[in-house]
């Protein structure tokens, strides 16, 4: 089989994609359209020549002021329906996406509105394309403490409809310490927990992640290389960690795929897995990614089957699940 069919064969799980990050400008422009709302573009090369990021912040201040058109429980619906027909593309048989309701709570769209529209698409998504998926509430870290803890709150009445909480936005500045106390708060409350850390931040706000969060996974994490005692422990501990290679390349994190260290980092024995981040911004959903590293380090059958079945060793399925998935995985 070539590189090519094996990719596109393997079974798949996403782990780390922003169900805003998959914002395609032709279903933004629809929306923007039957919302009456304004966007500062008038085509869709105009939207292209805009994603040309140098950095993490100069992607977010682009992807925020896209969102702005989500306003009604169908947008959001749209949205997450759009990514599954990707999926089944792909053949991402399951999904754990983000959201950030604090990117709509403050425009005053409802928290209820947003989840009811991503929860009907997942419920859709079981029911006529037989892929699973489950949602994961990303806090903005660069607003405050305070805000996190109202929005958990919020969602504490829909805990059945959440499966984790999550950290993300502007890292460098928001380290994990900060949001400490809603961590603990969303533990007790019976989420599970994963956060954004050693993607442009050091690697100490890896440990913090580990430490002070107690995560179950590290999302990006590509700057724990970077300190050979962290890497020892995510090693031992098989904590894993969930790469985008794209979105690293377009926002600069590394100069070249050629330097992306993520056939190193699973030399080490550590369980990274592929993903999209926000792969309407960055050129490429899953396949697209693995071919990309696939290509440019000239990944072995073996590697890429071990990134799918990472993929699923380090989802939220139930252990007869991740099973099943790894054994058709095998028998490639
Ligand atoms: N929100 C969407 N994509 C993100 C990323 N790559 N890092 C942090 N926050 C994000
Ligand atoms: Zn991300």
């Amino acid at each position: 089989m070539s590189q090519l069919d094996l990719i596109r064969a393997l079974p798949k799980a996403e782990l780390h994609v922003h169900i805003e990050g998959t914002f395609e400008p032709e279903l933004m422009f629809a929306i923007a359209k039957r919302n009456q709302v304004v966007i500062p573009y008038e085509t869709i090369e105009d939207v292209k020549q805009a994603y040309n990021f140098h950095n993490l912040q100069s992607f977010l201040d682009i992807y925020y002021a896209g969102a702005n058109v989500l306003i009604h429980e169908q947008d959001f619906y749209d949205l997450a329906w759009a990514y599954f027909e990707k999926c089944q593309q792909d053949n991402v048989v399951h999904t754990e996406m983000f959201f950030d309701p604090q990117t709509h709570t403050v425009r005053g769209i409802a928290f209820e509105t947003v989840l009811n529209g991503l929860v009907h698409a997942c419920e859709d998504a079981k029911a006529k394309l037989g892929i699973s998926s489950e949602l994961i509430m990303c806090f903005l870290r660069h607003l405050s403490e305070a805000d996190a803890m109202e929005t958990l709150e919020q969602a504490l009445p829909f805990k059945d409809k959440i499966i984790a909480v999550g950290l993300d936005s502007s890292e460098v500045g928001h380290p994990p310490e900060k949001f400490e106390r809603v961590f603990a708060k969303a533990r007790e409350a019976g989420f599970l927990i994963v956060a954004h850390a050693g993607e442009e931040g050091p690697a100490d706000y890896v440990w913090q992640a580990l430490d002070l969060l107690k995560v179950n996974r590290i999302d990006h994490g590509v700057r724990s290389e970077e300190d050979p005692a962290l890497m020892q422990r995510l090693a031992q501990e098989r904590m894993p960690l969930t790469v985008c290679p794209l979105s690293n390349l377009k926002l600069c994190v590394v100069k070249d795929m050629r330097e992306h260290n993520i056939q190193r980092l699973l030399e080490q024995g550590l369980c990274v897995t592929v993903n999209s981040d926000d792969p309407a911004y960055f050129g490429g959903y899953m396949n697209d990614n693995f071919i990309a590293v696939a290509d440019a380090l000239d990944l072995s059958e073996g590697e890429l089957k071990k990134l799918a079945i990472n993929s699923f060793e380090a989802s939220f399925l139930e252990d007869a699940e991740k099973e099943k998935w790894i054994n058709q995985i095998h028998a490639l």
